[in-house]
């Protein structure tokens, strides 16, 4: 299976440039996102998908940068969006309304409004207050809107707490026993065609199982609901596709395998099929460059004190997660033990614990790897750090698709209390 490692042949190579003269152009830290292994991971997807009436619409959360959304635009990739600032990101990087669907809890009045006044493919609803919230601003629109219930099939997903979407006690979607009264009574929504289907069990899942599992389940009810008299013409299978964060630990499935077992537990669906993948799409293209600012020798521990910080990557101090973190040098070095830390002050800020890495001193560029998805897209200016660069590298080439945040970026809105008022 392809996997879209830095090194595209030489050391300290991806995707055509080398990595230590970028980063003698752009300081550190910044991500760096390469725009072929994005195509590739596109294009294994949509061959996978050969002959099947599916569109792939990615999870703009996982690496909102407009280059990226770009990218996708570009190679007919639609939008899986939660927010109308989301919306607003995919419409200017020139991804057309049809090809975008709305998920999430707690969609607002005005961002249902501004969804369906820009005419999106459909709405993933997920209460019945939503619903009916739906129901009444199409009607005040005059239009109709396209509906899908999120099932929520009661699987576990196998994946980390903070991640895991698809069990009855999470917040996502509605059981099967109320999506078949939600459908009973469709006939009395004037302005909402609820003809679709939705499951979302969770992100960086690694085995078939979970997938097979909710997708049986969204099948048999999808049989139930046609029997019934309740067309059913789209049907959205969600994100959620696992990829490598460890070498020779993570074993992601290849998208043939996945979407054999979409084939399969959907074998006899004539109607669209809906795809959010987010994290497959990104995460492997992407790297956080980082130097080492300095070597610590703590009572106990050596601490490699990094320039990148939880504000740049947030997976480890928030999920515990691995990412595989490799120098770029030439020269080979004995190995060493280290506790990787950033220099933001609280101990959540650590990128990895008694890591064996070749031994490194100040001044010296680190990759962390696998950081294209929910790294930038999570950023924050904790301690007020400002928000890295992200380039986009291109054969050889590379474009700075976000240039690092200034200071007064950082804090425009931001004023001194002046005009008090009383409320
Ligand atoms: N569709 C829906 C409705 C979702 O909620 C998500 C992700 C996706 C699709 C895309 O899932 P993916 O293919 O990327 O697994 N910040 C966490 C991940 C949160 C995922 C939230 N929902 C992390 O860094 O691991």
């Amino acid at each position: 299976q392809e996997t879209a490692r830095e090194t595209d042949g030489a050391p300290g190579m991806f995707d055509g440039v080398d990595l230590r003269r970028l980063a003698e152009r752009i300081a550190t830290p910044f991500h760096a996102y390469s725009a072929g292994a994005i195509h590739r991971r596109i294009d294994e997807l949509q061959a996978a998908l050969a002959g099947l009436d599916a569109t792939v619409c990615f999870a703009v959360k996982a690496n909102p940068n407009l280059a990226i959304l770009q990218l996708m635009a570009n190679a007919g990739v639609g939008a899986d969006i939660v927010s109308v600032g989301e919306l607003r990101r995919a419409l200017n990087a020139g991804i057309p309304a049809e090809r975008i669907v709305f998920s999430g809890v707690g969609k607002s009045a005005d961002e249902i409004a501004g969804a369906l006044n820009v005419g999106i493919m459909r709405f993933n609803v997920e209460s019945l207050d939503e619903l009916h919230t739906l129901q009444r601003l199409a009607k005040a629109q005059e239009v109709t809107a396209r509906a899908a219930v999120r099932i929520n099939p009661d699987v576990d997903a196998r994946t980390h707490a903070k991640i895991s979407t698809g069990k009855s006690e999470n917040k996502f979607g509605v059981s099967i026993d109320e999506a078949r009264r939600w459908f009973a009574e469709r006939k009395q929504l004037s302005h909402v065609q609820l003809d679709g289907l939705h499951v979302h069990i969770g992100s960086q899942i690694l085995s078939v199982e979970p997938f097979r599992l909710a997708l049986q389940r969204v099948a048999a009810f999808w049989q139930e609901l046609e029997r019934t008299g309740h067309p059913i013409n789209s049907i959205d299978v969600g994100g959620g596709l696992g990829v490598c964060y460890r070498a020779g630990v993570d074993r992601p499935l290849a998208a043939a395998d996945y979407v054999d077992v979409i084939r399969a537990a959907l074998a006899g669906y004539r109607g669209r099929l809906l795809l959010e993948p987010g994290r497959w799409l990104v995460a492997e293209a992407g790297v956080l460059l980082t130097r080492v600012l300095r070597v610590k020798e703590g009572a106990e521990r050596r601490f490699l004190v990094l320039d990148a910080a939880m504000n740049d990557l947030q997976r480890p101090s928030l999920y515990d997660a691995w990412h595989d973190i490799v120098p770029v040098a030439d020269t080979p070095r004995p190995p060493a033990t280290y506790d990787i830390v950033g220099p933001v002050c609280e101990t959540g800020d650590t990128f990895a614990r008694a890591r064996e890495l070749p031994e490194c001193s100040a001044g010296d560029l680190l990759l962390i790897r696998a950081t294209g998805a929910y790294g930038a897209s999570m950023a924050s200016t904790y301690n007020s750090r400002p928000l890295a660069a992200e380039v986009l590298l291109d054969q050889g080439r590379y474009a700075v698709v976000r240039r690092r945040q200034h200071f007064e970026e950082m804090i425009a809105g931001e004023q001194p209390a002046r005009n008090w008022e009383t409320a």
